[in-house]
This record gives structure tokens, C-alpha cells and sequence, in this order.
């Protein structure tokens, strides 16, 4: 064993703390809604040969979880939303689920946080009243089995949980939120020293705004920058700009103090015509220039001294992803492992260039109307209903208890009035209206009960 003096073991302190504090690092979202993947054991070694040390699951899935064994890759795994309310009801459940699912596991899958639930406040289940108890059980779970200070738990939430993201220094947590959830589960991180979980695409304020936002600001390209009319920072980029509308919110409640990491960031190679944006030569460019930004080490002008960590959207292109085809494009690997565009995860250059795909845009005039067919059935329905009210961010609050839409209460009319209020959303754009095969249009106001469909 080696001898230190005291001034070299307090410089050795001095010096592993300022690295740990300045490492920044991506890695990358495994998900697997797709029915033509490499097997999980040919997975971990697609991310070895690519230098991927960290990923993040969607589940506890026992066969990939096994297959990352002894692999030295950090895993994020999660308790799915099905599961938060029963978590949130009853200690043994999640006693019993950090024993099979977790502990069973660990340490040599080297499991590093629970991501407890996924983007809950949109979830159409309304599941937002189990997330703080059911972390608290998981914790206390995690506590039982002593392995609280190794595996931190934290829920990822989309960036619609702000009401406001811009102007940067505005950003503040919705409302309705701030009492009832986001406090507690910032009281809980920070008591259990873990982080905010934040899952940011700039992608979508991009769809949503491209004749606002410049494509080389949204994709870390030389431009301008944008300045922040309320604190004159600078942004070069939309990412730290959205990254920053989360810090201020936080600040805004006075949680400066916790730390946070991008869960999901990613742009797609496809989509559809109306998806301006989506091609192979800008997802390339997003995720490559994000990368090399992350690796740089340094924070948002908001938290300069705070590494920016992330975890990009994702391994592969999952083809049962339900939604516009963009959903089923974010991957950086086709199923066979080819890559879709070349880019350096480690900082590596890289060469090729990929090819230039083109989006354009489609112009859609006149009233209509988006609803559901109900001959694809109810699986189908359903997914196209969840994948609306989730990250198709329409907005579903008539159609929950209570609502003005609840009733006629059947899954018909529920993803009817979802699917039209996606659609009326992205203004009624060419392949909006599809979820699937399970929506079609309708040139006459839809009927369902006393409920208004609206058509803007
Ligand atoms: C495991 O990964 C860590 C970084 O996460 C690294 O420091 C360590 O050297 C790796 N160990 C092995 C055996 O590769
Ligand atoms: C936990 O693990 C068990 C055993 O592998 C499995 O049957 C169960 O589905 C898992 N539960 C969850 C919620 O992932
Ligand atoms: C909502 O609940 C239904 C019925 O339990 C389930 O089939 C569906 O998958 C859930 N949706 C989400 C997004 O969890
Ligand atoms: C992309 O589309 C625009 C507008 O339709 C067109 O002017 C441009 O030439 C196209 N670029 C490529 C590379 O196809
Ligand atoms: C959703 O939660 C809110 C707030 O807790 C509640 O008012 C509403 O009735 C719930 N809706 C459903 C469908 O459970």
C-alpha cells in the first residue's frame, strides 16, 4: 500500500474531488418497443465495441439485465408507470420488487439509479398522485437492503411539466404541479442526494415553431445565439436553453441545490412530410454536435460549473413505436447494428458524412377532423391513445374523469377526442392523423355526447 503525506493525501481529496465534479458523460437510451432487435446479450456487445459505458432501460427485463452483467455499464432501469400505483399503495410491493428486480441484480449489474415511472404527469392514466409515494417506498425498499447510497432513485419528467420554458430565465414548474408533486420529489432528491431526471427535445419546439427557430440553433451549429431578454445570458444552442428553463424553474422554488441529468435527448433521422427537420444529415448533426458539446465538460451560462450529462434517444429504431414516423426513427443503430449516421459517442473523430435527406413542407387548409377507427381495435386504440396523451403532449384533460369529454366514456371516443386534439396540434399536418392506421379524417364535426371537438 501506498504511504501519503498529509498535504499529498489532501491534495489526492482536492484533486479526485474536482475531477468527479467536472466528468461529463453520455450515454444512451436502450428501449425496446420493436419485435426485431439483436438479442440482449448481442446488445452488450454492440455498446462495448462503441465505447458505451452507460445506459437506460425502460424496465427490469431479467434477460438484459442478466446480459449487462459484469459488463462495467452503468444501467438506469425503471418501475414502469403500471406499477406506481401499487408502489405508491403497499411497502412490500416494492419490497418485493428492489428484491427480485433490483438486489438480485446488483452489483453485478451495475444498476446506478430507478427511474420510478417515465414522464408521469402526461401520463393518460393519471398516475401523478402514486410518483411521490412510490418513490419514497422504492427508496425505502432500497434502504432495507442497504443499497440507498449506490443506486439513487429519481422519475424523468418531459419538459411540458413547465409552464413556461421561454424566454430561459422565466421558467417555472406548472402550478398545479409545484405543491402537490414537484416539491416533495425535490425534497426527497435531495434528501437522498440524487438528481432531477429531465427528458428535453429540442426537436419538438422546433416542429412546433420552424418558422421562429433557426435549424443551426436547434442543431448546435454556428448562429447568433439567442439572448435571454430577462437575465441577458447568451444560448448558442436551444438544449442549454431548455436545460436552463428547468434550472430556473427549480431556482424559481428555491431547489438550486439539486443536480440534474438529461434522461432522453435525441432527434430523428425520418419523418413525417409535415416533421420539418427530421432527416438523417440533422439527427447526425444534433446528436454528433450535442456529444462533442456534453464532452467539452462545461455546464449551461445558467450552471456553468455543473457537467452537462445525458442520455441519448436512442440505441436503436424501435418499429412498434406507435405515433408519426419520426417516433420510430430516433435510433443511432438499425435492428442489424448498422449504424444510421456516423457519430463519435467518446469524442472520437469521426469521417464519413452522412447524406442529405429533405423535409418540406405541406400545407393543409380547411376544417377538419381527426378520429378513431374503431375496426383496428382496442390494443391498437389504446396505444394510439397513449402515445397522444403522452408524448404526443395533446392535450387530454376532458377526457379524464370529470372532464367534459369523459363521457361517452369508451375508448372509441376517448382516443377520438385524443387523436383530434393531437391533430388539431401539429395544424392538422399531412400523416398527423394516423396513429398506426387506427385514426382517420373527417370533414364534419365528430359527435360524441355534448363534448366539442375543437378544430382551430
Ligand atoms: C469500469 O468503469 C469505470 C468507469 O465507469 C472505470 O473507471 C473502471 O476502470 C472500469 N473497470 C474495468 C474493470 O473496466
Ligand atoms: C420483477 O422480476 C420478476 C422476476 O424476474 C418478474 O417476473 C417481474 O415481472 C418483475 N416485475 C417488474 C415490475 O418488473
Ligand atoms: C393505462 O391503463 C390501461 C389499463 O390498465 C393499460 O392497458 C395502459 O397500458 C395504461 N397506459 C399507460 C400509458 O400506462
Ligand atoms: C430541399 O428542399 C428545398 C425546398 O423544397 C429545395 O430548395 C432544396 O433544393 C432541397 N434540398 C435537397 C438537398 O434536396
Ligand atoms: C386525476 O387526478 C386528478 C387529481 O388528483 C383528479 O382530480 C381526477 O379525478 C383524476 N382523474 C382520473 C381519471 O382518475
Amino acid at each position: 500500500m501506498a504511504f501519503f503525506s498529509p498535504l499529498s493525501f489532501f491534495l489526492l481529496l482536492l484533486l479526485s474531488s474536482t475531477l468527479s465534479h467536472a466528468h461529463a458523460w453520455v450515454g444512451v437510451n436502450y428501449g425496446r418497443i420493436a419485435d426485431n432487435l439483436p438479442s440482449p446479450d448481442k446488445v452488450v456487445q454492440l455498446l462495448k465495441s462503441h465505447g458505451i459505458d452507460r445506459i437506460k432501460l425502460f424496465d427490469t427485463e431479467s434477460t438484459v439485465l442478466s446480459a449487462l452483467s459484469n459488463s462495467n455499464i452503468s444501467v438506469v432501469v425503471a418501475l414502469p408507470n403500471e406499477h406506481l400505483s401499487s408502489a405508491a399503495a403497499d411497502p412490500s410491493f416494492t419490497d418485493n420488487w428492489v428484491q427480485s428486480n433490483i438486489s438480485h441484480f446488483y452489483p453485478s449489474t451495475k444498476i446506478d439509479a430507478i427511474a420510478v415511472g417515465n414522464e408521469v404527469f402526461v401520463d393518460p392514466n393519471n398516475t401523478t398522485k402514486f410518483l411521490v409515494p412510490a418513490m419514497q417506498n422504492v427508496y425505502a425498499s432500497l434502504q432495507k437492503f442497504n443499497l440507498h447510497n449506490n443506486i439513487k432513485v429519481s422519475s424523468p419528467i418531459a419538459l411540458s411539466s413547465l409552464a413556461s420554458s421561454y424566454p430561459t430565465s422565466s421558467g417555472s414548474f406548472r402550478p398545479d404541479l409545484i405543491e402537490p408533486v414537484i416539491k416533495p420529489m425535490l425534497d426527497l432528491l435531495r434528501q437522498s442526494q440524487s438528481y432531477l431526471m429531465v427528458n428535453v427535445y429540442p426537436f419538438f419546439a422546433y416542429v412546433g415553431n420552424a418558422d421562429k427557430i433557426s435549424i443551426d440553433y436547434a442543431l448546435f451549429r454556428e448562429n447568433p445565439g439567442v439572448v435571454d431578454s430577462g437575465n441577458g445570458l447568451k444560448y448558442s444552442n436551444l438544449f442549454e436553453a431548455q436545460v436552463d428553463a428547468v434550472f430556473a424553474a427549480m431556482s424559481a422554488i428555491k431547489y438550486d441545490d439539486v443536480p440534474l441529468v438529461v434522461t432522453e435527448t435525441g432527434w430523428p433521422s425520418q419523418g413525417e412530410e409535415n416533421e420539418i427537420g427530421a432527416s438523417t444529415e440533422n439527427a447526425a448533426a444534433y446528436n454528433g454536435n450535442l456529444v462533442k458539446r456534453v464532452l467539452t465538460g462545461s455546464g449551461t451560462p445558467l450552471r456553468p460549473k455543473d457537467p452537462l450529462n445525458v442520455y441519448l434517444f436512442a440505441l436503436f429504431n424501435e418499429n412498434q413505436k406507435p405515433g408519426p414516423t419520426s417516433e420510430r426513427n430516433y435510433g443511432l443503430f438499425y435492428p442489424n447494428e448498422e449504424k444510421v449516421y456516423e457519430i463519435s459517442l467518446t469524442g472520437d473523430v469521426v469521417g464519413a458524412t452522412p447524406p442529405d435527406s429533405n423535409g418540406s413542407k405541406v400545407e393543409v387548409t380547411g376544417q377538419t377532423w381527426c378520429v378513431a377507427n374503431e375496426n383496428v381495435g382496442a390494443e391498437k386504440l389504446q396505444a394510439g391513445l397513449d402515445y397522444a396523451c403522452g408524448e404526443g403532449q395533446a392535450d387530454c384533460r376532458s377526457i379524464q374523469q370529470g372532464g367534459a369529454c369523459y363521457d361517452p366514456n369508451s375508448l372509441q371516443a376517448h382516443a377520438s377526442y385524443a387523436f383530434n386534439s393531437y391533430y388539431q396540434k401539429m395544424k392538422r399536418a399531412a400523416g398527423t392523423c394516423d396513429f398506426g392506421g387506427a385514426a382517420y379524417i373527417v370533414t364534419q364535426p365528430p359527435q360524441y355526447g355534448k363534448c366539442d371537438f375543437p378544430s382551430q
